[in-house]
C-alpha cells in the first residue's frame, strides 16, 4: 500500500468495514430519536445523524448492501469512485463520485434508503464521506447474498456477482 494511503489510515485510525474498505466514524449526534417514530421500519433508538470517512483502495470493493436511511456520499480525495445502485423497483443507476464535472463526476450523491449498492475506486484509492440520517446502526445494515440478490434482479446478475463475496 502506498505511503499516502497508509498515512490516511493511520491519521484517522480507520477500521476494516464488513462490506469492504476502511472507515472511521467522525460524527454521531447526541440527539436520539425512538426508531418507531421513523417511517422506515427501524426499531430501537437511533442517533439523528452520523458521518464516516470511508477509504476504498484498488483491488478491493465495497460489496452490495443496503441500509434503512438515505446515505449522502461526499468526494474528498484520490480517484473517482463508481457506485452501483439497484433500487427496490429494479432501476439501476451508476453514480461516479469525483471532482471532474467535465467527466460526469459529481461531488455529492444520495443513495436512497432501501436501495442495494456497491462501490469501488477507479484508481489507486478514493477517500469519501458518508452521512446518514437517521444515524447509522448495524441493525439497519444488510450485506447481500449474491445468489439471492441475483435471483431478485436477474438483469444485474453479472454486476451482482462481481460485487458480492458470498
Ligand atoms: N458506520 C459504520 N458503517 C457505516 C456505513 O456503512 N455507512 C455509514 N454512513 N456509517 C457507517
Amino acid at each position: 500500500m502506498s505511503p499516502r494511503i497508509e498515512a490516511i489510515q493511520a491519521t484517522y485510525q480507520m477500521m476494516p468495514h464488513p462490506e469492504g474498505g476502511f472507515y472511521k466514524e467522525t460524527y454521531r449526534s447526541d440527539i436520539e430519536i425512538e426508531g418507531e417514530l421513523f417511517s422506515n421500519g427501524m426499531t430501537g433508538n437511533r442517533s439523528c445523524s452520523t458521518a464516516i470517512l470511508f477509504l476504498l483502495v484498488q483491488n478491493s470493493f465495497s460489496a452490495f448492501h443496503k441500509i434503512k436511511s438515505d446515505e449522502v456520499w461526499h468526494f474528498y480525495d484520490g480517484d473517482p469512485v463508481e457506485i452501483h445502485v439497484i433500487e427496490p423497483n429494479g432501476n439501476y443507476q451508476l453514480i461516479r463520485l469525483g471532482k471532474n464535472a467535465l467527466r460526469n463526476e459529481v461531488f455529492q450523491a444520495v443513495v436512497p434508503a432501501g436501495a442495494w449498492f456497491a462501490s469501488k475506486t477507479e484508481g489507486e484509492y478514493s477517500l469519501v464521506g458518508c452521512t446518514v440520517a437517521p444515524g447509522f446502526d448495524f441493525a439497519d445494515f444488510e450485506l447481500a447474498k449474491g445468489e439471492r440478490l441475483a435471483a431478485e434482479f436477474p438483469e444485474q446478475r453479472e454486476l451482482i456477482y462481481a460485487f458480492c463475496r458470498d
